[in-house]
């Protein structure tokens, strides 16, 4: 920090400030949580032409110096849990209970870069006598970055949507520039305070607050080939028409959907049902790309469902997020919430059923359970991004999963079910990147392969995923080798 509350951001690896500063507010109570300084557009420049100079310097730093950087970070984020997921909290309005979680789950991810780091790249041989042109040759193919990364993050998850980022970055040698979400930038920027405490190359990464009108030109740079998005399918595919040449990773939105088989029916199965719906449908306002936005349900467990997942939803503990009870604090900014309410307005006054909810009190939005969803309204057809959910009625599983498909989207999608035959029916059959059998489309471990189909985006993370994406293959071939 430069002074009692503006933060500086991250240039090549040290602090540094600029001309203008942007004040940081809770969504909760509009209280200051921090000031944080603003890079000019020189200082822009800098980290830019810092990290394509490193870059060849970088791809040949030794795998044990990169995961030691990983793993130092993952072990302050440790120490400083408490703390940081405060800090989470104060500047999202994420309540404690899942700001945690998120502390947890990027410790993960940096511990998972450091153990990929050290296993990344030994190679794959292939020989080539397998056809008699090929005879005396050896097929050695490993992978090399593709170049500077851009990293853009999301507010929902400021901490972790920047690990996942920043350290399959450094577990391949890429150099990034990451921008922090313009809502949320203290979780990110608090990544560069542990990075700069590493043996890191300057310039090998850059914390960057740069204001959203800045990035247009940043996008089309051309010493930044890679681009790692995470936001809204309007801005992904803006990125993707500026720049269609370049390698994009773009995880944009989803209306997840969580299907209940005829088979799972069990009071014990409702009850287990119910309880995750109503859970991960409000879980951070449902400000996540995975929340529960509709349950599909068989016709013959319907009725038993719905009023199970109503009084779960109506148990959620709504309030102050800094609270450890609170289960759904307020969304980002009163004008997210002012839309969440536009959006059920327009439902309600086209035929939607409210069960419960459906009231906004500033920045806060009440867990909200509709049915009757007419399919042309708003809340059908976009990812609405806060705490309400739809209940459809299904003839038989068919439908339910055409249901699923009948979206732009296709991120995850949950399916309740015990048998496993419509599990890999499920898979088969669902467009979307990821199929949870047995519980919420909202489950996601940071090691496996996250990322959507259709308009929720291309390109893989979860870390393994993000290296792939962040290299390519170089085959070599040797000739008048006695194999
Ligand atoms: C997202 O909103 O896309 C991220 C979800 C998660 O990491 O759990």
């Amino acid at each position: 920090m430069t002074s009692i509350d503006t933060h500086a951001f991250w240039l090549a690896g040290r602090q540094a400030t600029g001309e203008t500063t942007h004040l940081v507010t809770s969504p909760w109570d509009g209280r200051e949580v921090g000031r944080i300084s603003i890079p000019t557009d020189d200082q822009v420049e800098e980290a830019v032409a810092a990290a394509y100079a490193v870059r060849d310097e970088f791809a040949a730093t030794p795998a044990h110096i990169r995961a030691a950087a990983l793993d130092h970070v993952s072990r302050r984020l440790v120490e400083r849990t408490e703390e940081l997921a405060r800090l989470i909290s104060a500047e999202n309005g994420k309540p404690m209970k899942w700001a945690r979680g998120e502390l947890g789950r990027a410790v993960s991810v940096f511990r998972f870069a450091a153990e990929e780091a050290r296993r990344h790249n030994g190679g794959e041989g292939q020989r080539l006598d397998t056809d008699a042109g090929g005879v005396g040759r050896l097929a050695l193919t490993r992978r090399f970055p593709r170049g500077v990364v851009l990293g853009i993050a999301p507010f929902n998850f400021p901490l972790n949507l920047c690990a996942h980022k920043i350290a399959p970055a450094i577990a391949v040698g890429a150099p990034i520039i990451l921008k922090p979400a313009p809502a949320t930038p203290l979780s990110g920027l608090i990544i560069g305070e542990l990075l700069a405490e590493t043996e890191l190359p300057a310039g090998s990464w850059s914390i960057l607050p740069v204001t959203n009108d800045k990035m247009p030109a940043l996008v089309q740079d051309e010493r930044l080939p890679v681009i790692s998005f995470t936001g809204s399918d309007k801005v992904g595919y803006a990125i993707m028409d500026s720049v269609p040449r370049k390698h994009l990773t773009l995880e944009l939105g989803g209306n997840g959907a969580a299907v209940v088989l005829e088979d799972f029916a069990s009071e014990a199965d409702l009850d287990w049902a119910a309880t995750r719906i109503a859970t991960f449908s409000n879980y951070q306002g449902g400000q996540s790309c995975i929340s529960v936005q509709r349950v599909i349900a068989d016709s013959s467990v319907y009725d038993a469902l719905l009023p199970r997942i109503v009084k779960a939803v109506e148990a959620q503990v709504t309030g102050d997020p800094s609270d450890d009870a609170t289960d759904v604090g307020p969304l980002v900014s009163e004008d997210a919430a002012k839309r969440v309410e536009a959006w059920v307005d327009e439902a309600v006054a086209a035929g939607a059923k409210l069960l419960t909810g459906g009231k906004r009190d500033g920045a806060a939005y009440a867990p909200t359970v509709l049915t009757d969803l007419p399919a042309d309204v708003t809340l059908s057809c976009e990812e609405v991004f806060g705490p309400v959910l739809s209940v459809q009625r299904v003839e038989d599983e068919q439908a339910a999963f055409d249901a699923v498909n009948d979206s732009k989207y296709g991120l995850q999608a949950g399916v309740f079910t015990r048998n496993v035959q419509a599990a890999f029916r499920a898979h088969r059959n669902l467009e979307v990147g990821g199929v949870i059998i047995g519980d919420v489309p909202s489950y996601r471990a940071d090691q496996m392969p996250y990322g959507g189909t259709k308009q929720s985006g291309v390109g893989r993370e979860g870390v393994r995923f993000a290296m792939d994406d962040y290299t390519y293959e170089r085959v070599m071939v040797f000739t008048n080798i006695e194999l």
